[in-house]
């Protein structure tokens, strides 16, 4: 096991009718003006935009709603939040919503709180992020796990470029996780939001340090109670007990819990943020497409043991050869993954036949145009990128 620090601040306010809880909770972290964010309609149409702002006014808190923060948002977006904030002197950015919603949220309150400097410079890594403002969640949909992440993914669609930034100022000092605001979920954001939550972890559990009982194992058991109740709510997004369990791993998934003593590897995350960059693809859909080529580059030889552990732990199988119980587990993940209607190639994300061409240029904008390698479980070039997203890209 490796030495780590492990810092996850976020108050956590979990279960049915824990939305009522949000006014209470802004005051206690002296949100005083509050710039509410939101995305498209989903929040303003179930009503719960409506409730929340309510709240707030009744509490005596001065609000202003700032919508259309959109998937795979966009730093043009945050800006305009910025200057919003700005506008209304907020001391608080609360977000209602999903991932989306909550990395502008963050982005927003970094923005303001260095009025001076463009945002996009602590993404570029031209600007250390020393300060923000207090960031508050409302979640929406179980997936991401920005409401106790470090991290926050923003898109400058004009340099068709994807980015995240990891810091610690980027967790939230509340997240408010009420299962019920799920329900109104369609199925294929459920099944977005179930495989983003598994990947979370795998893109940890997959990683070289072999000695790490205890996090392996909360890996382990977190992926089977996934595995087990992700197509419950894909089935009925209204299933209380099986979205609980969803959205209480989600925050697990990706505050670093599962991941604790190893070595990050994300490299499937990268490959990912390079499709939705160019093809503005939802982020579940960008991993579970690539996922099988990435486990077949990175399982031969030295691989096998850590996928055979997988399938045995995570998947019951049973064959002791290590090489052929890694082939099964992966073919059992890649089974679920389309059982809930996930693509599991590039042809099935539909944007259009991608010649290799296309393969060159998500590996250029995958490794930052030549600069870096991907990866802890096996460092990827860019040559060992093109090669996945050829194979990603002629599998069915
Ligand atoms: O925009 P609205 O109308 O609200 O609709 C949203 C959106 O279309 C809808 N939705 C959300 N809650 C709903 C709902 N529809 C009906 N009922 C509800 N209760 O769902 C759609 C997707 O929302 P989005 O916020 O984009 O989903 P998600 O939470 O998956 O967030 C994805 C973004 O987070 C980034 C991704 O790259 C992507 O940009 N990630 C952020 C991470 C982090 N900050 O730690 C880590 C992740 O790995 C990920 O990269
Ligand atoms: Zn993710």
């Amino acid at each position: 096991m490796e030495s780590f620090n492990y810092h996850v601040p976020t108050e956590v306010c979990f279960g049915p009718g824990s939305e009522n809880q949000t006014a209470a909770l802004v005051q206690k972290y002296g949100g005083s003006r509050v710039l509410v964010v939101y995305g498209g309609q989903s929040a303003r149409k179930s009503g719960l935009l409506g409730r929340i702002t309510q709240q707030l006014a009744d509490a005596g808190i001065t609000y202003a709603p700032f919508g259309g923060a959109q998937p795979n948002p966009r730093l043009s977006h945050a800006r305009e939040g910025v200057a919003q904030a700005l506008a209304l002197g907020a001391d608080l950015i609360l977000a209602v919503g999903g991932g989306s919603v909550i990395d502008t949220a963050k982005a927003i309150a970094h923005g303001a709180a260095n009025p001076g400097t463009d945002l996009w410079d602590f993404w570029l890594g031209k600007r250390p992020l020393t300060k923000t403002l207090p960031v508050g969640v409302v979640l929406t949909i179980p997936a991401a796990g920005s409401e106790t992440s470090d991290s926050a993914v923003l898109t400058d669609a004009d340099a068709g470029v994807k980015r995240g930034l990891n810091t610690d100022l980027n967790r939230p000092v509340f997240a408010v996780l009420d299962p019920v605001l799920a329900a109104t979920l369609p199925r294929y954001q459920v099944a977005c939001g179930v495989t983003d939550i598994l990947m979370h972890t795998l893109d940890r559990y997959f990683n070289p340090v072999t000695d790490n009982e205890t996090t392996d194992a909360l890996a382990e058991a977190l992926l089977r109670v996934v595995l087990r109740n992700g197509p419950l709510v894909v089935e009925n997004a209204a299933n209380t007990h099986a979205m609980s369990e969803i959205m209480w791993c989600g925050s697990l998934s990706h505050n670093n819990l599962t991941g604790l003593g190893g070595k990050k590897d994300f490299a499937v995350h990268q490959l990912g943020h390079a499709l939705g960059a160019m093809f503005d693809v939802a982020h579940g859909a960008s991993l579970s497409a690539v996922w099988r080529a990435w486990a077949e580059e990175v399982a031969g030889v030295d691989g096998y043991a850590r996928f055979a552990r997988f399938a045995r732990n995570v998947w019951d199988v049973t064959e002791a050869d290590d090489a052929q119980a890694a082939r099964q587990g992966i073919e059992k993940q890649v089974a679920f993954f389309r059982s809930i209607g996930m693509p599991v190639s590039l042809p099935e994300l539909n944007v259009g036949d991608l010649d290799d061409a296309v393969m060159d240029r998500l590996a250029a904008l995958c490794s930052y145009n030549h600069s870096r390698t991907i990866g802890t479980f096996k460092s990827l070039d860019e040559a060992a990128m093109a090669r996945i997203y050829r194979a990603a890209n002629g599998l069915r």
